[in-house]
């Protein structure tokens, strides 16, 4: 397979030093890249900000904003089978952003507006012979919102995953499928997890 990952935060400039971003370790797209490598498949990876070390034995497109993630994707989907997208994108930027280094003094108001669904646009351009995957990190389990999501964004299988993954090396995850079947994996650290998810994007086609 020809595999499209995306990992890491997204950063939404305020100024020229400042940023709204997710808190991401970019752990989980790490080891899904290696898993994806491991199994011989075809890995692009398209990501944000990170400053792990990550494996030479793939095509690499390095991003910073959401607007970039969102293009990179879309350009880069049409030749790959799967998307998975496992990056922590800002859902919100500020509306404009300040050429020049704001300076301290009173109080400020910063006007956001809401970044565009990437996994929703490759869902809407995905062709009957592709697949895409996406994650749904909530604070409190709500199965019906992650099934909501798997249909809003045309999804084929949805991880969810609890808050207190972020920064952790272990999930605890449950799969939501397009089918309607639901698999509640037992935690297990990142690396283990990400063997079983590429097994499972494997047998979506
Ligand atoms: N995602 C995306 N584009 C965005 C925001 C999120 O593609 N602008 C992707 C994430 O990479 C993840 C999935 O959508 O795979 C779910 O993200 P999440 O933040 O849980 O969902 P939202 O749609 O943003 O919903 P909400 O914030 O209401 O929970």
């Amino acid at each position: 397979m020809r595999i499209l990952v995306t990992a890491g935060p997204t950063r939404e400039p305020i100024d020229p030093v400042r940023y709204i971003g997710n808190r991401s370790s970019g752990k989980m797209g790490l080891a899904l890249i290696q898993s994806a490598i491991a199994a011989a498949h075809q890995v692009t990876a398209i990501l944000g900000p990170l400053s792990i070390v990550l494996p030479a034995q793939m095509r690499r497109v390095d991003v910073e904003t959401s607007a970039q993630m969102l293009e990179a994707v879309i350009r880069e989907f049409s030749s790959h089978d799967a998307l998975i997208m496992a990056a922590a994108v800002a859902d919100y930027r500020p509306v404009a952003a300040s050429a020049a280094k704001i300076a301290r003094g009173g109080s400020r108001t910063l006007e956001l507006e809401a970044t565009a669904d990437i996994l929703a646009a490759a869902g809407r351009s995905k062709r009957p012979d592709q697949r895409t995957i996406g994650f749904s990190l909530e604070s409190t389990p709500d199965s019906a919102r992650v099934r909501d999501k798997l249909w809003q964004k045309k999804l084929d299988l949805i991880v969810y995953n609890p808050l207190e993954t972020i920064s952790s090396d272990s999930i605890q995850a449950t799969l939501f499928y397009a089918d309607g079947r639901e698999e509640k994996l037992p935690s297990r650290p990142k690396g283990e997890f990400a063997d079983i998810l590429i097994q499972r994007v494997a047998g979506l086609f």
